[in-house]
């Protein structure tokens, strides 16, 4: 079975991951925005993207190639502020960028943000949503930052990917 780690990653957080799973996995690793991908070559398919604004990165190129997706054993993984257990969350941002009708295994991982690391409008956005919504926990953790990646969050994304 041949694999491949696609992902797509705006401050480098996914490509962390993406890399730890393709170390993990022996999978080629393709990065969204640099890489040449042929889907025919590969059988098992990993695609990792982060979430912003409530909505994957990587979601145009999933719809985009939604019917090659059909046909391939398919793991799909979110990298996102919000901990898996804010299903409410994560499901709207599943909704809005995965198509209906792919058959896939889903893996939601944390991520991390730092002020520095932001635009200053992204900075100010930030500002924003907290002063409007201050008793979303979550939220005001994104604004103060957090750094919620460990390498062994993957174990169940590998796992799966090993699997028969
Ligand atoms: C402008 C902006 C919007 C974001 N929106 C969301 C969001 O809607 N939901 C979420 O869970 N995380 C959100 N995040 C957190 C990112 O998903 C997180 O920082 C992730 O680690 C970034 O990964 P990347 O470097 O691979 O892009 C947002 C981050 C930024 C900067």
């Amino acid at each position: 079975m041949k694999g491949a780690v696609i992902f797509r990653s705006r401050y480098g957080v996914t490509r962390q991951y993406a890399t730890w799973i393709a170390e993990d996995t022996g999978f080629d690793l393709k990065d969204i925005d640099k890489d040449s991908i042929d889907l025919s070559l590969y059988d098992r398919v990993i695609i990792g993207a982060s979430i912003r604004a409530g909505k994957f990165i990587n979601s145009g190129w999933i719809h985009k190639h939604r019917d090659e997706l059909q046909s391939k054993d398919l793991i799909i993984f979110s990298v996102g502020g919000y901990p898996p257990s804010a299903e409410d969350k994560i499901e709207k941002a599943k909704k809005n960028s995965i198509p209906e009708g792919l058959n896939y295994r889903y893996f939601a991982l944390q991520g991390k943000i730092s002020m520095d690391m932001l635009k200053w409008w992204e900075r100010a956005a930030f500002c924003i949503i907290s002063k409007l919504d201050k008793k979303n926990d979550e939220i005001g953790n994104i604004v103060k930052g957090f750094d919620f990646v460990k390498r062994e969050n993957i174990k169940p994304v590998v796992e799966s990917a090993l699997s028969e």
